[in-house]
């Protein structure tokens, strides 16, 4: 990507990486991806907004030195400090260590064990000023969680804009990257999307925090840190509102429950079955899905909307299945946190699913209800009743909690 003026003295120095094609280990990025990079050419404080990823350090600093001296650059702005922003800091800071560093406590604790030799660092607080000239400055807002602990948004009010980082960004490595310009805005749409679930799809309240924050700024344009720049009011206000809408889970009134289950010879499904009548009969939203028949995608979203998440299968080989696994293995802490869980099923002899469900449910950090319930092969009417009063136990235990 070649150097250019964005705005008056506001301009890109950030580098392509057109070949990646996998990012952060999961994410495929079938277009390559930016990361942007800005100065700001102000008279007397030359600023430095953000970093680019190790191994296009050159690449970047010769960008910057297209601009101006490397010894004339007095500050740097540190908005996140994943190493594909941060990577090329150490050489930058090696070449002038007298520029002042600027970002979060989170983030100067972050570079310091990146850069592993001493820097100046300035820890910001929420809404500082810093000064670059009598005529303008840069605001710093926390947005804490989008994606990282470490993350804030520069606010430079002259030129109406939001420096945000990963906030509204998409891995696509066009040959201009301007938003405005671009006549194919399906594969903006597309990536933007994309990587708002794969990044930020985590911290759903955390981005609506974030996306009232940068409303609240006077911004016609977001310099973001991967893909097209948003360059125009309408290009930020639709992005902003995707994210408004993909972030707003629709909770309902009613006490949520969402039962994920697999059965071989019918004997989990009845202990299903018996369960999910008795959540009914107490009122509760229940959303009922089979694994492996039904979409996994549509399971973590109904999860996400539920307060309480119930899994049931048979035991196979000393273990859960792998369809329920696949369930667990799709959401994270963050989305759990909170959030009510139980386990059941039917086995054989050995019975190891329910209690390693329940193991897997700490990690993900819900709340164990109980400790799971088990039934050896066909449930009798016995068992049956036992299923029933385990579902009546479950459903009481979190009404109680929850008043709902
Ligand atoms: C391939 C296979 C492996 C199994 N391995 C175990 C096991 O390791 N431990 C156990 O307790 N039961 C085991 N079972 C028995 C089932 O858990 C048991 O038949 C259960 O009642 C089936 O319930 P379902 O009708 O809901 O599928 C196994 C069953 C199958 C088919
Ligand atoms: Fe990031
Ligand atoms: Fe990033």
């Amino acid at each position: 990507m070649q150097v250019f003026n964005v705005k008056n003295n506001v301009y890109y120095i950030g580098v392509s990486d057109r070949g990646l094609r996998v990012f952060d280990i999961m994410m495929e990025t079938k277009h390559g991806t930016t990361y942007n990079s800005y100065l700001i050419k102000e008279e007397g404080g030359v600023t430095i907004i953000d970093g680019v990823k190790a191994g296009f350090t050159d690449k970047w600093l010769d960008n910057i030195r297209s601009l101006v001296d490397i010894k004339d650059i007095k500050y740097l702005v540190v908005q996140h400090t994943e190493p594909d922003h941060s990577g090329a800091i150490p050489a930058l800071l090696a070449l002038n260590p007298n520029i002042e560093v600027y970002g979060s406590f989170m983030a100067m604790a972050n570079l310091k064990e990146i850069n592993n030799a001493p820097f100046i660092s300035n820890v910001i607080k929420p809404k500082q000023e810093l000064k670059l000239s009598e005529r303008q400055s840069l605001f710093f807002y926390p947005v804490p969680n989008v994606h990282w602990p470490d993350t804030i948004i520069t606010h430079d009010p002259v030129n109406a804009i939001a420096f945000t980082c990963d906030f509204l960004g998409q891995h696509i490595a066009p040959q201009q990257l301007l938003y405005s310009k671009e006549p194919n805005k399906k594969i903006i749409e597309e990536e933007i999307k994309l990587y708002y679930d794969a990044i930020m799809a985590p911290f759903k309240s955390d981005v609506l925090k974030s996306v009232a924050t940068l409303k609240s700024l006077d911004v016609s344009m977001v310099l973001n840190s991967h893909g097209y720049i948003l360059d125009t009011k309408e290009a930020v206000d639709w992005a902003i509102n995707k994210y408004i809408k993909w972030s707003t889970v629709n909770k309902s009134e009613k006490l949520t429950i969402t039962v994920v289950f697999a059965s071989a010879y019918g004997y989990t499904r009845s202990m299903s079955e018996a369960v999910i009548s008795e959540l009914e009969k107490a009122s509760a939203l229940v959303h009922v899905f089979e694994v492996p028949r039904d979409d996994l995608a549509t399971i973590v979203a109904r999860i996400e909307e539920s307060d309480a998440l119930l899994v049931a299968s048979p035991t196979f080989v000393g273990d859960g299945i792998k369809p329920v696994y696949d369930v667990l293995n799709s959401l994270n802490p963050v989305m759990c946190f909170g959030k009510y869980f139980s386990a059941f099923g039917s086995y054989g002899w050995s019975g190891e699913a329910v209690r390693n469900y329940m193991n897997r449910a700490s990690e993900l950090r819900f709340k164990k209800v109980d400790e799971g319930f088990k039934v050896r092969l066909k449930p009798s009417e016995k068992e049956l009743e036992d299923t029933r009063l385990y579902a009546r136990n479950f459903i009481m235990k979190i009404k109680a909690e929850l008043n709902k």
